[in-house]
């Protein structure tokens, strides 16, 4: 079997590292603190959270965990269905989903199941504003009614600011408040928005929660990490592949974990470098249409400044004259322009150190893919 997991629920030896986050975010919430946890898309919070369920459950921690990831939810009415779902799924026994729906009473939730996944489906109709407040406090009042502990976690929790008419925000907050039962994870991918819900004094949820940013994984336990999978599934992979591996897709969790995945697939026994730089440029013909597309949406002069970033891997000053020239992106007002348009529509990834910024290009993938323009 393929060690290397591309999808976010990873049994524990499968699992790379995250050993002192995993410590950290157990003893937040064995202590009773929320946490809001960030990091960029794909380095692994979610996988994070997953994995903190799991210690939690072997550990026998008396309590109950619920995972919401409300990334797709446009309005508080996705919401209120997302939380419901969310709650459905982990009851699972049908006397317990039973008993939850008697507690939501005069709200009518309909109950249908996903064609696909046989997962819970449910849907409310609301009449009034009021119906809809009622039923997110009848939904986290269920949570704090629980025998048990409960932990929620609400994945891609930025999204709430993105709602139109109610303030989400100020309602959850509202709702959240007097709960004595629950803890939160409040995990989200744009940094400054979330650092900023947790720690901006004019926030609702200010100081409500421990704000907790992970990094990547450190690049020698994801080298050992590597060499182990391999050997336990009887291949192996040298040292020089496995250093190529991590420098050409960053340590950047996900972009780490497809290229090893591919890698694994393509080898009988032995993985070296040319394994290695079939497998990237496979990954990296697969995506060309979609990478192609992307330029649609794009200006000559954003698409421009892509590539050069990409060519240089990481810039430390981007309206430097000497990188603009290089590249001939004209003056510096304009390349302030369009970084700070690519930083929004989330093409550039900028990365904060005590020395000052860095920029990439944030998709490891389509970064490798232009540097070959
Ligand atoms: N510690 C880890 N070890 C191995 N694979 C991981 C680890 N963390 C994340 N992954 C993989 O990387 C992918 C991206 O991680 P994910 O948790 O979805 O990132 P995020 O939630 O930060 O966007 C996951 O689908 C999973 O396959
Ligand atoms: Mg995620």
């Amino acid at each position: 079997m393929n060690p290397f997991f591309l999808t976010p629920h990873t049994p524990a030896q499968y699992f790379c590292d995250r050993e002192k986050e995993t410590e950290d975010l157990v003893n937040y919430l064995e202590n009773g603190s929320n946490v809001a946890l960030i990091s960029p898309r794909r380095y692994g919070k979610t996988g994070l959270i997953y994995h903190v369920f799991d210690v939690l459950q072997a550990k026998k921690a008396k309590v109950e965990l619920y995972y919401v990831d409300i990334y797709s939810s446009r309005n508080a009415d996705d919401f209120i269905a997302l939380l419901a779902e969310a709650i459905s799924r982990t009851l699972k026994k049908e006397s317990a989903i039973k008993n939850f729906f008697k507690a939501l009473g005069s709200l009518r939730p309909v109950l249908s199941q996903d064609p696909l996944s046989g997962n819970p489906q449910i849907s409310f109709t609301f009449q009034t504003d009021a119906e809809r407040r009622y039923s997110l406090k009848a939904l986290l009042d269920y949570l704090d009614s629980r025998p048990q502990k409960v932990i929620l976690a609400i994945d891609e929790f930025q999204q709430v600011r993105e709602y139109e008419g109610v303030s989400m925000e100020a309602l959850l907050r509202t709702y959240i408040q007097p709960l004595k039962n629950v803890q939160f994870i409040f995990s989200g991918s744009k940094k400054h928005m979330i650092a900023e819900m947790f720690t901006a004094e004019h926030s609702p949820f200010y100081e409500s929660a421990s704000v907790y940013s992970i990094d990547k994984i450190n690049r020698q336990s994801y080298a050992e990490f590597i060499d182990r999978q391999f050997k336990e599934q009887k291949k192996s992979i040298s040292a020089e592949a496995i250093d190529y591996i991590l420098e050409w897709t960053r340590c950047h969790t996900y972009y780490t974990q497809m290229l090893c995945n591919r890698v694994f697939q393509l080898v009988k026994k032995e993985a070296t470098m040319v394994d290695v730089l079939v497998a990237a440029d496979t990954i990296l013909r697969e995506y060309t249409d979609t990478f192609l597309e992307r330029r649609n949406y794009l200006t000559v002069k954003q698409w421009d400044f892509l590539i050069a970033v990409a060519k240089e891997d990481t810039v430390t000053e981007p309206t430097s004259s000497a990188f603009l020239q290089k590249y001939h992106l004209g003056a510096p007002s304009t390349a302030t322009r369009l970084m700070n348009s690519l930083l929004e529509k989330e093409l550039l990834l900028e990365t904060k150190t005590l020395a000052g910024s860095s920029y990439c290009v944030y998709n490891v993938f389509f970064s490798r893919w232009l540097e070959g323009m």
